[in-house]
């Protein structure tokens, strides 16, 4: 076979079966599409083309059918029938690897608005605010599990006894979204907002602002110079408190804590972080107050990672609907697939188009 010929046999082939061809002969050949493709083999296969040729033929023979072998009716029976072979995925699903890919459908199942159900608190909500009762209380949990709530009902509770709650958070925008929130839940009259920008109803009961202008706050408290009274302060709620481990910022949420007055309960709710226990013990060792932690780490709406190509297409971006720990054959055919085909159409291949 010519140099020629073996390259025409070569675009012949599905990308999957270039793939295993180039296994031991080309560095890191998942980042070629399937034109370099060919002229990577064709370059580190020169002083061998007859290999590269054998093996392609291998290869070629071992996706053909096989033929049905003559039906032994001891040894078939009991069996079922064997399936028909099925069609390769698009792009080639990488063979050997087992599994079936999770399809578009199953992927995007149960995406969406889900039937209205009564409100039942989870069980780490309800410990969180039992806790309160008589400590300060560190909240970590995954993202979207539901910290609003227990920063509402804590808000509600420490109201109806009369007190007045704080509420930060490390963001502007957050504090405006809050405000926006909070005023619907108790009525536009019981919430203020002080951030940097904006100053609406500042002796309202339950405040809202960011965490540098509560800690600023709390300065001038030290000093005598105050606008906000704080002897009627019940609750403070430090919302997205994982900023404590903030390099830059992090000195914020400490001071915040640390001038926090005795009487207020302190509710820090995070996301998952790696040592909320230390947290709580040193919020133990610094204030009268004993701090509890409350803590879970399973995701109450579990992550999909999907590949969005840019003329449109979305795929799952593994084999498997979950994200999986690691290995990059997990990734799906399909979104493999896109990748070369991005990479065929974006990347200089060095040749002209055919
Ligand atoms: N017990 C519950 N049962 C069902 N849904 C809940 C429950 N608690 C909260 N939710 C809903 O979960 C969603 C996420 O809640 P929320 O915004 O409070 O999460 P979060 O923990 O503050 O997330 P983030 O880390 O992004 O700030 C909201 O739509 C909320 O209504
Ligand atoms: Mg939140």
């Amino acid at each position: 076979m010519t140099t020629d010929e073996l390259e025409q046999l070569l675009a012949q082939q599905p990308v999957a079966v270039l793939h295993r061809l180039a296994r031991g002969r080309v560095h890191r050949h998942f980042r070629a599409g399937k034109r370099r493709l060919i002229e990577l083999l064709l370059q580190h296969s020169s002083q061998n083309l007859a290999g590269l040729e054998s093996d392609l033929q291998t290869l070629i023979a071992e996706r053909q059918p096989p033929a049905q072998p003559a039906r032994s009716p001891g040894r078939a029976a009991g069996r079922a029938p064997a399936p028909p072979s099925k069609q390769p995925l698009p792009g080639g699903g990488e063979p050997g690897i087992g599994e079936p890919a999770v399809s578009l459908a199953a992927w995007l199942e149960g995406l969406g608005v889900p039937a209205p159900q009564p409100f039942v608190p989870d069980p780490w909500q309800n410990e969180a605010l039992r806790a309160l009762d008589d400590s300060d209380v560190v909240v970590s949990v995954p993202t979207g599990s539901g910290k609003t709530y227990v920063a509402v009902e804590a808000a509600r509770r420490a109201m109806e006894d009369n007190r007045t709650v704080i509420y930060t958070s490390p963001l502007k925008a957050l504090s405006n979204t809050k405000f926006t929130e909070f005023s619907r839940i108790f009525g536009s009259d019981k919430v203020g907002i002080l951030t940097g920008d904006r100053q609406e109803n500042g002796q309202a009961p339950l405040l809202i602002m960011t965490t540098e202008i509560l800690r600023n706050l709390l300065y001038d408290a030290a000093s005598g110079e105050i606008d906000v009274r704080l002897d009627t302060l019940g609750l403070v709620i430090l919302d997205e408190s994982q900023y404590l481990a903030d390099p830059e910022r992090g000195v914020v949420w400490e001071e915040t804590i640390i001038f926090c007055p005795s009487q207020a309960r302190l509710l820090l709710l995070s996301a998952s972080i790696g040592n909320p226990q230390d947290i709580a013990d040193w919020l133990s060792s610094i204030r009268t107050t004993p701090c509890r932690l409350v803590r879970h780490s399973k995701r109450t709406v579990p992550l999909r990672a999907g590949y969005l190509h840019p003329n449109g297409k979305l795929v799952p971006l593994f084999k498997t609907a979950a994200i999986p720990h690691g290995h990059p054959t997990h990734l799906h055919p399909e979104a493999k697939r896109l990748f070369i085909e991005y990479e065929e159409e974006t990347l200089p291949s060095g040749r002209p188009r055919r």
